[in-house]
């Protein structure tokens, strides 16, 4: 795989016939999955879908395998007790990702590297799989037995919580992180206005409901100082995290399918 350019990789900016090359050399491609929804009194509601596709469109650059739209909305329930908040139910996101991954398996990819932004999402996102592999092979797609869905939370390469650790210590806490807000800092310039100094968080703990969620985490964060987060980490947080889930996909593509 090359370097090439982002314009290259993203799917939305291909035609048809051109997909239809692409797949004569390469079975992979990359979906970014984030969420729409609360992330602290300062941080961007879009976070977690801006985090994911800056990750994995950058994965692609690096990889030269196509990167598709953003899914950015996700299972968010336990944070609608706070405006602006969009969330799929689990059994909603199930269907969405498992049909995604069927129209993907139709065309003849056969390696789906989800590249996610969103902790929520991870157990909905491995059961959307097993029941993609259920279908293929039940519908008797012909690469049905090749089919291989891979999840990859950029949050939790050990190469980005190495980097949070060094510059946050346990003010990463566990939702409004500010190694995600420093990446939508870098993303996003106009977000710089909004970080001021916060008090120390609500600490984390159980998830249930959004009422609950509200009452133990009365501002949205969980433990995390979003304001010691800079552009500038950002650029890092992007850097690390794409060259370790750059070296993952490689290692996915490169797996046989027996
Ligand atoms: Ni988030």
């Amino acid at each position: 795989m090359v370097a090439t350019s982002v314009e290259d990789i993203r799917l939305q900016l291909r035609s048809w016939p051109e997909v239809e090359e692409y797949l004569k050399r390469s079975k992979g491609v990359i979906v970014p999955l984030g969420s729409t929804e609360q992330h602290g009194p300062t941080g961007a509601i879009g976070t977690d879908a801006l985090t994911a596709e800056a990750v994995a469109l950058e994965v692609g650059r690096r990889t030269g395998v196509l990167v598709t739209p953003a899914q950015a909305f996700g299972m968010a329930e336990h944070h609608l007790g706070f405006a602006g908040t969009m969330s799929l139910q689990p059994s909603t996101l199930l269907a969405v990702m498992h049909d995604l991954v069927l129209s993907l398996a139709r065309h003849g990819f056969e390696r789906i590297y989800v590249i996610n932004g969103h902790g929520g999402n991870i157990a909905t996102c491995k059961a959307a799989f097993a029941q993609a592999y259920g279908t293929a092979a039940s519908r008797g797609l012909p690469n049905a037995g090749a089919l291989r869905c891979k999840l990859a939370n950029w949050f939790m390469a050990p190469e980005a919580m190495n980097l949070a650790r060094e510059l946050y210590g346990d003010k990463e806490g566990h939702h409004a992180t500010p190694s995600e807000i420093a990446i939508t800092l870098q993303l996003e310039p106009s977000l710089l206005s909004k970080q001021r100094p916060l008090p120390d968080p609500a600490p984390a703990g159980p998830i249930h409901g959004p009422e609950d969620f509200r009452r133990r985490h009365p501002d949205g964060r969980m433990g995390s100082d979003p304001s010691l987060a800079t552009a500038e980490h950002g650029a890092r947080f992007l850097d690390v995290s794409a060259a370790a889930l750059a070296k993952d996909l490689e290692r996915f593509l490169g797996e046989p399918a027996s």
